[in-house]
């Protein structure tokens, strides 16, 4: 009781975001160990993680922790999932196998990623209500329904505001997909499961000159846009976009739904407004609003919330942008990038970064200035940009006011840290040559690689462990 006390007044006097959640992706060439990821995690009380698989080293990692945890079944499985042995099988595989004391704390289940995004032309349609139906059933059947839920994770663009009447209040389900969201919404429902949304101030700018600026921001900097119908005046995107979704709810005859925020976040590089600067902009924001409990003016309280991301992900498909390798709170390296301040104090403080992190040596692969013939430069800079992340040079990033030879250096460099520092990839028929200089250039940091972790497994993970003791239990009976 004493040490309870205790807590109640450390947490009254230092503030802290309840639940902070974080979505924790591992689209890199790479990855940290899933150790030191989780110890990332704790070390910054980050009590909620959300996954986009149910990968086996990461589970691993996550046993025995107390954080909560999202697993997920990608969009290409969801066909399968239409199945309901194949549903209940992988709950055997991915859910109820790790339901054991010690074992992960999982929470949710995602079923699919941004199945209705319409760049999908409706390919997961017909496919996602039954996967979800399914994979619930199949968790009320191993008798864990009450505790884990399934759900969906989708994109702001199922629901709008009609062009005539752009306000919150107006949200409705798109039209095209408004009879199969009520299903969606019925079932969780019943369920007693959460709709979850990720929802992207960035993107409301990206691509629109004509979006104002600072409604991307909490700092209420933006001139109001005053919803009409409710006298509600709204300050930023995230509140008018939160809130046009609890409309849409409502008028599904769901109002009081629970609300996930699967998804929001600010990337770093790879855009004119993506950058270190308005990142902390957003964040320190969200997390001031996050740790008072604030709300949108139409759902006051608490929001369950997952930044996105934890880390880097430099083998990203980059078609929606640049920016996607960026989303990273963290670099690839597990350091913090920006002052974050998770007691939502707007304090200057930095996260804790990974520990232990493994590098590969101090070298670096630059353009050879005694080339003779760089007739071939051009194609060996299109080659290294290929297998490997270009992203910092594009206009507006980190590294796009390098000369040429820079630019070419760059490229280079990618490409080796990618090959783990291989001398034969640093040729380039001729035109590189590999320096123990670091080439770094002013805003442009030209990396050196961790020792990814794929390489270099030195020990079994934790259940490999419980595996192997159990054996040998057996084996000395
Ligand atoms: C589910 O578990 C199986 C068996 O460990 C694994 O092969 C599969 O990749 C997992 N599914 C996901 C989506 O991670
Ligand atoms: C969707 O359709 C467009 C145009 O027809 C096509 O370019 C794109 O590849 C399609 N996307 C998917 C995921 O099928
Ligand atoms: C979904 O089902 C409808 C009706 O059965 C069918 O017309 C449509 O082609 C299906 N769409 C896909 C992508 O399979
Ligand atoms: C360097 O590369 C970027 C991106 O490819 C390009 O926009 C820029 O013009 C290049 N700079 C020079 C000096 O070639
Ligand atoms: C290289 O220099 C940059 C810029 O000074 C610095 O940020 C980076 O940490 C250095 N890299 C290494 C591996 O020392």
């Amino acid at each position: 009781m004493v040490r309870y006390l205790s807590l109640v007044v450390v947490l009254m006097l230092t503030g802290y975001v309840e639940g902070l959640g974080v979505n924790w992706g591992t689209m890199a060439t790479h990855k940290l160990p899933p150790d030191t990821v989780v110890q990332l995690l704790k070390d910054n009380g980050i009590q909620k993680v959300k996954l986009f698989d149910a990968e086996q080293s990461t589970m691993s990692a996550l046993a025995g922790t107390s954080i909560e945890v999202m697993v997920a079944i990608p969009n290409d499985q969801l066909q399968v999932m239409a199945n309901y042995a194949h549903a209940k099988e992988w709950v055997r595989r991915n859910v109820t196998r790790y339901n054991f004391n010690g074992g992960v704390n999982i929470k949710y289940v995602a079923v699919g990623n941004e199945p209705f995004l319409t760049s999908y032309n409706g390919s997961f349609l017909n496919v996602t209500l039954p996967a979800l139906q399914n994979i619930q059933n199949a968790l009320n059947e191993a008798g864990v329904g009450d505790n884990i839920k399934a759900t969906v994770p989708l994109n702001a663009d199922v629901y709008n505001s009609p062009d005539s009447n752009p306000v919150p209040s107006a949200g409705r389900f798109r039209t095209d997909i408004s009879p199969l969201m009520t299903e969606i919404v019925q079932f969780l429902d019943k369920n007693k499961a959460p709709f979850t949304i990720n929802i992207y101030p960035f993107l409301s700018l990206y691509g629109h000159d004509d979006f104002p600026f600072n409604f991307a921001f909490f700092d209420g900097d933006a001139t109001p846009v005053v919803d009409t119908a409710t006298g509600i005046q709204y300050t930023n995107v995230f509140d008018a976009n939160f809130d046009t979704l609890v409309s849409s709810l409502k008028a599904a005859g769901f109002g009081d739904m629970p609300i996930v925020v699967g998804e929001v976040g600010w990337p770093t590089d790879g855009d004119k407004n993506a950058n270190v600067g308005d990142a902390y902009r957003f964040y320190n924001g969200l997390l001031a609003r996050l740790a008072a409990n604030k709300g949108t003016p139409l759902r006051p309280g608490y929001i369950e919330v997952y930044l996105f991301g934890l880390i880097d992900e430099d083998a990203k498909s980059i078609a929606p942008g640049s920016f996607e390798r960026h989303w990273g709170i963290f670099r690839y390296d597990g350091q913090p990038k920006f002052a974050f301040d998770v007691s939502g104090q707007g304090q200057n403080k930095f996260l804790i970064g990974a520990k232990n992190v493994q590098y590969l040596e101090n070298k670096w692969c630059m353009f050879n200035p005694n080339a003779k013939d760089v007739s071939k430069l051009a194609d060996n800079i299109n080659y290294a940009c290929t297998f490997s992340d270009c992203t910092a040079l594009e206009y507006g990033s980190s590294c796009n006011n390098l000369d040429a030879n820079g630019n070419a250096s760059y490229a280079f460099n990618m490409y080796f840290q990618v090959q783990n520092q291989d001398e034969l990839s640093c040729n380039f028929q001729g035109l590189a040559t590999v320096t123990t200089q670091n080439i770094s250039q002013g805003t442009c940091n030209f990396i050196v690689q961790i020792a990814s972790s794929s390489t270099f497994s030195l020990r079994p993970s934790p259940l490999v462990a419980v595996v192997l003791v159990v054996l040998f239990s057996i084996l000395l009976l």
